[in-house]
């Protein structure tokens, strides 16, 4: 037993509410797929840390179907770039099912990657080599995703190469428009081949998780791809993720999502957790019905909704005084009064350029009169990204610009090292390695030489 078991008691009470949810189907057109046993169903959560939580069926393996799809246009897109990728498939929701022959009128390009028709074009555009060909790299970036070695229910190939006339009648229509850059037979067959790549509930955790930790996958700290192109990938899943219930899914749920005709379903909170669950009835969509529920269920309960975001007031700035209140203060009445012109901002955490944008103002903030010295001090910041970077070099340059001296106590060098301050601010900013000392040196500059 251990604390972190409530999160795994989470999971288990969803699976108990939504288990004996009866309603959907098996898909059988593709005949294999209905040999899973219609009563499995797997919840997994994997979080930015790698820890990972599951209850039920979920390290039974399945097939990943379109699951698949998000992670070879990820592939395609590390491959050639968004633009390039563009041109052969575009970003738009289709509203229509997953295999409607959804081609935008007049170039005929697949309307986006999530539906069978561009899918087939971004397997397509996988570079093929003799020495590296495209379904090598598809299952080794597959596998990369869920940081372990995946591989093919040949059954289920064969089953779907063998009744997959749609999609090969797809594959020919859109080569007929211009947009299918190779042999339509060939692309449907590794198309085919990356929808029977086998994976669990679990993996399907991971492989979100890994989009949501911006291309890296927490458990084995691998970079799998760029943060750009795991935000482009994620940006397609939540308005074409679930189909023509796309809308209706962001809405209600809030969440990047691919659902896949074998029963799996993964859901990635940015930044937060991966999920997914294995359930082989689909409704009308095919979508997991019970994978529904439960990532609709876990998504209110843990508070996911992308749009319900709010920011923690105060959870970046932990102090805007005056030096003359710090516990170290002189107890002089001169220097106390030197102290008291000496404005003081601390901050904490990670900052982005939200909470950059909380620090410049507490330092507008601080201090009574403008020319008067002010303390950053940003002991207990733990890291700083390049825009929250850039945004305050801006404001300490802009603050010297108008003659308010800044020092920063600043030990572990969050600010960025001297040489790129000094360039970034125009000044030698001075760092002091605890806040005392920078209100000592601070007051004796407001006392002036002498
Ligand atoms: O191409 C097909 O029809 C299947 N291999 C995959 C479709 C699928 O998973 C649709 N998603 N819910």
């Amino acid at each position: 037993m251990s604390a972190s078991e409530a999160v795994t008691d989470a999971l288990r009470e969803l699976h108990a509410r939504f288990a004996g949810v009866r309603e959907g189907r098996q898909a059988d057109y593709i005949p294999e797929l209905t040999r899973s046993d219609p009563d499995d169903f797997g919840l997994a959560l994997v979080s930015m840390d790698g820890h990972s939580y599951s209850a039920g069926a979920a390290d039974t393996p399945f097939t990943l179907q379109s699951v698949s799809k998000p992670f070879v246009y990820a592939l395609a897109l590390a491959s050639l770039g968004l633009d390039e990728v563009s041109r052969w498939v575009g970003a738009e929701p289709s509203g229509e099912a997953f295999n409607a022959i959804s081609l935008e009128p007049g170039t005929g390009r697949p309307a986006n990657a999530m539906v069978n028709a561009g899918a087939i074009v971004t397997t397509a555009l996988v570079p093929d080599s003799r020495e590296q060909p495209a379904f090598g790299r598809i299952l080794t970036c597959l596998s990369r995703f869920a940081g372990r070695k995946l591989d093919v229910d040949e059954d289920v190939h064969g089953s779907e190469a063998a009744t997959g006339d749609r999609n090969r009648a797809l594959a020919y229509l859109i080569r007929s428009t211009g947009t299918l850059p190779v042999d339509p037979v060939a692309a449907v067959d590794t198309y085919f081949r990356q929808c029977a790549v086998r994976a669990t509930a679990v993996d399907l955790a991971v492989m979100a998780a890994t989009l949501a930790y911006g291309g890296v996958n927490p458990v084995t700290g691998e970079r799998v791809v760029s943060p750009e192109v795991a935000a482009q990938v994620l940006a397609v899943m939540a308005t074409c993720g679930m189909y023509d219930s796309s809308g209706d899914w962001l809405l209600r749920v809030g969440l990047p999502a691919k659902s896949g005709v074998s029963g799996g379903l993964l859901a990635a909170g940015p930044a937060r957790f991966g999920l997914a669950a294995y359930s082989p009835l689909l409704d009308a969509s095919g979508t997991s019905v019970r994978g529904h529920a439960a990532l609709g269920a876990l998504s209110e309960r843990l508070g996911l909704h992308l749009m319900k975001n709010p920011a923690l007031p105060g959870s970046t700035v932990t102090l805007v005084t005056t030096a003359d209140v710090l516990p170290s203060a002189p107890s002089g009445r001169l220097a106390r009064a030197l102290h008291e012109r000496v404005g003081v901002v601390a901050a904490q955490g990670a900052l982005d350029f939200t909470a950059a944008e909380r620090v410049l103002y507490a330092l507008d903030e601080s201090g009574s009169e403008d020319a008067d010295p002010v303390i950053l001090d940003l002991r207990e910041v733990t890291g700083a990204d390049s825009d929250a970077l850039a945004l305050l070099h801006a404001g300490l340059s802009r603050l010297a610009r108008e003659g308010r001296r800044a020092a920063v106590v600043d030990p572990g060098d969050r600010l960025g090292p001297p040489d790129l301050v000094r360039e970034r601010t125009g000044q030698d900013l001075p760092r002091f390695g605890s806040r005392e000392e920078a209100a000592e040196q601070c007051a004796r500059a407001v006392a002036g030489p002498g």
